[in-house]
């Protein structure tokens, strides 16, 4: 007779990340230094809160992002749906540009070097940009038939999403982001008969968010707590949406400096503002945490530095972390001077 044998049952953690094959590990993660610096360093000697943008990161997303595109497309450059995004430029499917184009083709003085185009930001579907470059294809086309000339450049502005955590989305962004390539491969296709020109007209792109988001990392600190009376434990943390305009539309990663063991209970992340409103994540899994406790957010590198305000707050510094693994200060943090020079005597 077979012997009963007991089941084996494995701990896998969070189920959906273990289904995809990611981590199973379990949430909050350590992160006890960002590119080899440790973490409790940069908060001695910059203070908290404190940016910290790794030079690594964006060199690499630069150059994945390049490879992927120049492998479709031979000449490309980079600098830098719904709801439409109508407020700029001219509308193709009105006539707009093409009456833009007509007016350019009468002057003697302007010529039509290239046409440019900008379909949003953080586009999870990689076929709006197979969309946005067939219909370029066919206006290019258009053009170069009445001028008789052929275009020099095109740009499809930005847009590509990096891995945040959009609010509403169900699946973490290892799953519902595309990868660079998804994108690369929308866009080449459409565009192989500029491709083969030679030479092939310039392809512009204007990458923002995804090439230095995940680079940029806010240490923030544990002020104080207090238990909410829906039972939630409140952390007050020194950076809120004074510094994260971002927070509205994303949910950040959280991690800590070293682990904290103990029971995780539902919490909230208030920033350090006076409003209801200053909340950073008002549903995250935490072990009871002390004061000074340092807090690692993630990514944050796109639209929070240049969308912040001083608010009974000071904006921080922000630090960088070079490929050398050097940290240099891209700008200090500010002073009530700073405040008070700009005020009428
Ligand atoms: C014309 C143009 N190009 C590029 C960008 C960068 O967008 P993203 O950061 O989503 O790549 C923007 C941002 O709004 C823009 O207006």
């Amino acid at each position: 007779m077979k012997a009963y044998s007991k089941p084996n049952i494995v701990k896998v953690g969070n189920p959906l990340y273990a289904k995809h094959g990611a981590t199973g590990q379990v949430y909050p993660f350590v992160r006890e230094e960002i590119e080899g610096i440790p973490v409790s360093k940069l908060v001695k000697k910059f203070g908290s809160p404190l940016f910290v943008f790794s030079e690594t990161v964006m060199r690499e997303k630069y150059r994945q992002t390049f490879q992927s595109i120049k492998a479709r497309y031979p000449n490309v450059l980079n600098t830098g749906v719904y709801p439409v995004w109508s407020r700029f430029g001219f509308n193709l499917e009105n006539g707009q540009a093409w009456a833009a184009v007509r007016r350019i083709l009468k002057s003697r003085k302007l010529r039509v070097g290239g046409v440019h185009c900008h379909i949003g930001t953080f586009i999870l579907d990689p076929t709006a940009y197979s969309k946005a470059a067939r219909k370029l294809s066919e206006f290019i086309k258009n053009i170069e038939n009445i001028s008789g000339e052929k275009i020099q450049f095109l740009d499809l502005g930005g847009g590509f999403a990096s891995l945040s955590h959009l609010k509403g989305i169900y699946q973490p962004p290892e799953v519902a982001v595309p990868s660079v390539e998804d994108y690369a491969e929308a866009i080449g296709k459409e565009l192989s008969w500029l491709a083969s020109r030679r030479p092939a007209p310039t392809l512009f792109m204007e990458l923002g968010r995804h090439l230095v988001d995940e680079a940029g990392f806010l240490i923030t600190q544990v002020v104080g707590d207090k238990l909410l009376p829906d039972g939630r434990r409140s952390y007050v943390i020194d950076a809120g949406v004074n510094l994260l305009y971002t927070s509205t539309w994303y949910k950040f990663r959280v991690d800590l400096d070293h682990e904290v063991k103990g029971l995780m209970t539902p919490s909230v992340l208030n920033g350090p503002l006076c409003m209801n409103i200053d909340t950073v994540d008002e549903a995250i899994l935490l072990p009871r945490l002390k004061r000074h406790q340092n807090l690692i957010l993630s990514p944050v590198g796109a639209y929070n530095v240049t969308q912040w305000m001083q608010f009974i707050q000071y904006r921080p510094a922000i630090v960088l972390i070079t490929e050398k693994g050097k940290v240099e200060v891209l700008r200090r943090a500010e002073r009530l001077e700073d405040l008070n020079q700009l005020e009428s005597a």
